[in-house]
């Protein structure tokens, strides 16, 4: 899997922080600033040869968007997907929250693309409207898919928060091992990423796979599911700080769903891993490179 430049991811958080401060403060769903945000996504993915659909919602009286972009190629009936909520809160610009999960994401796409990875399976990234109004893009895309279409992703990867100024490094618990776990196929996942983070001696724990992000619909369906997360409101303990260092007794991210959830909320090195993360689990879960056709 390639090395994924955190300059790049960093220089969409900057563009993204831009589009909030030329839009009232926020990318919220409903505003400008969310529309310009993915337009701005689609923009680098049209560019770089992706397929890209807007699906369009309705939501607290707003129209709201997702976006699907299709990488052509690989078998149409075995699709692996990821995703992140490109909207933020109304309190702020939303760079953590997640804007971060939604750079790594558009940055791995772009790798795809530069590297022409072409797996045997096909594969589909996603930005999801709504989230912050209770998961309602990616509950409407899958509830809208039909059980044909759902049936043919066979993985999905959700990256919300992946890089807290304070952060930890939690995996969706997928295995079950502390919790009741996810559709099965989803340990794979779990371990996918986990093997990642051992190959750079970094300590994962697991997070509650709970429903409190967009994996949400997907396995409420089924669908295996996994991701990672740096962190929220919850406050660091000394044993997780002597784990992965930052501050005992501070939140994880203390702008969580605020104004000052800016390009300042970031810590580049959780930023960098999760998005070194994503392209590993990516390239190995696609199946083998396929021969040019
Ligand atoms: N979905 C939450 C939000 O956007 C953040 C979160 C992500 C919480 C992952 C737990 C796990 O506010
Ligand atoms: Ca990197
Ligand atoms: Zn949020
Ligand atoms: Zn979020
Ligand atoms: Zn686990």
């Amino acid at each position: 899997a390639p090395d994924i430049p955190l300059a790049n991811v960093k220089a969409h958080l900057s563009q993204l922080q831009t589009i909030a401060t030329s839009n009232g403060g926020n990318r919220a769903h409903g505003r400008p600033g969310f529309r310009a945000s993915l337009d701005y996504v689609k923009g680098k993915l049209d560019a770089a040869g992706y397929t890209t659909t807007i699906q369009s919602f309705t939501s607290s009286g707003a129209t709201g968007y997702n976006l699907i972009a299709d990488w052509p190629g690989g078998d149409a009936d075995q699709v692996l997907m990821t995703g992140a909520h490109l909207d933020s809160v109304t309190a702020g610009p939303g760079i953590n929250d997640n804007g971060s999960g939604s750079a790594a994401n558009l940055e791995v796409a772009l790798a795809v693309a530069r590297e022409n990875f072409h797996p045997a399976k096909h594969l589909r990234f996603g930005w999801w409207g709504a989230e912050e109004l209770g998961l309602v893009g990616s509950n409407y895309y899958t509830s809208n898919l039909g059980a044909t279409e759902r049936a043919k992703i066979k993985g999905y990867l959700n990256f919300d928060m992946v890089g807290s100024p304070n952060p930890g490094y939690f995996a969706y618990d997928g295995d079950g091992s502390s919790g009741s776990g996810g559709p099965a196929g989803s340990a794979e996942i779990e371990n996918t990423l986990r093997a990642y983070f051992t190959s750079i001696n970094v300590q994962v724990r697991d997070t509650a796979f709970d429903g409190r992000s967009d994996y949400g619909g997907f396995i409420r369906y089924g669908i295996p599911a996994g991701g990672m997360f740096t962190g929220a409101e919850e406050i660091k303990t000394s044993a997780q700080a002597q784990l992965w260092g930052g501050t005992a007794g501070q939140a994880f991210d203390r702008c969580y769903h605020s104004s000052c959830d800016t390009s300042s909320n970031i810590n580049d090195t959780a930023l960098d891993r999760n998005a070194d993360s994503i392209a590993y689990a990516v390239w190995n879960l696609a199946g083998a490179a396929q021969p040019p056709g």
